[in-house]
């Protein structure tokens, strides 16, 4: 069954046309790559598909639910996480504090049961605790779990903001760029992350990404798009070696 479905979705920004009639669908337990060169309309995809836009044109039909006109909130809650091209964290709280921070994103609070600090309340503290402790141990964070997000090292902050999207326990995770600014040893362990992510938590990855050999190395299948339309659909070898896709990355 499709956990994602994409049909037509367009998105224009004034003149500009930045996803154009694109269709997709994606597995339940598929690692489902977009690329395409600078400016092609992933991101852009993203943010359709996280309501965070709403759609010019089309469809995103998420376990058969039409998400599109849904408030950005239902997304999270429907269980769709995300991370950011340029890394979103609080970067003045600790690594501990952003992944608790991840947890209430998705849960359902009630200010009257908050303010009184009920039963209920407590008891999903302390599994929000155990949850955020598990996924520190998951991505090997535990030297960092007191710091200061801003003072780490930038390939720790993706993995703590790959940690934060965990924490909200999501079925479908959606990466922008998880090895931009990566070094080869980062992006080599954020391969094995991405794979364990699928393979030992059953979370269904929809990523993007530039750097051919992880595409190559964990996608299931690729989806290669410009100028915000589909240009191939298929394994990574087969999109690589597709006459338009080579045209689009030599024309960039
Ligand atoms: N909020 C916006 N308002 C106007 N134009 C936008 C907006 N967001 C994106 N665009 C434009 O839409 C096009 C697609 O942008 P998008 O960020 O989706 O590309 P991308 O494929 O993610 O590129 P990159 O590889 O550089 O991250 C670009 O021309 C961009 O300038
Ligand atoms: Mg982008």
């Amino acid at each position: 069954m499709d956990l994602l479905r994409v049909e037509q979705l367009t998105k224009r920004f004034g003149g500009l046309t930045a996803v154009d009639d694109v269709s997709f669908s994606v597995q339940e337990g598929e690692i489902y790559t977009i690329i395409g060169p600078n400016g092609a309309g992933k991101t852009t995809i993203f943010n359709l598909v996280s309501l965070i836009y709403p759609a010019s044109a089309g469809r995103i039909l998420y376990r058969g639910e039409d998400l599109t006109g849904l408030p950005p909130d239902r997304v999270v809650t429907r269980g769709i996480g995300r991370t950011f091209q340029n890394i979103e964290l609080f970067e003045h709280a600790t690594v501990l504090q952003n992944l608790l921070i991840g947890c209430h994103a998705q849960a359902q609070s009630n200010f009257i049961a908050e303010m009184l600090f009920l039963p209920s309340v407590k008891r999903r503290e302390v599994e929000h605790r155990r949850r955020v402790e598990t996924i520190i141990d998951f991505l090997d964070l535990q030297v960092h779990r007191d710091s200061r997000v801003a003072g780490l090292p930038y390939g720790v902050r993706k993995v703590v903001e790959l940690a934060r999207a965990l924490c909200a326990q999501p079925k479908l995770l959606l990466l922008d760029e998880p090895s931009s600014g990566l070094n080869v040893e980062e992006t080599d362990d954020m391969a094995y992350w991405i794979q364990d992510i699928r393979d030992l938590l059953g979370i269904t990855v929809l990523m993007v990404e530039h750097d051919m050999s992880l595409v190559s190395r964990v996608s299931d299948r690729v989806l290669a798009v410009n100028y915000g339309k589909v240009l191939a659909e298929g394994s990574p070898s087969q999109v690589q070696s597709h006459p338009d896709v080579i045209a689009a990355y030599l024309g960039d």
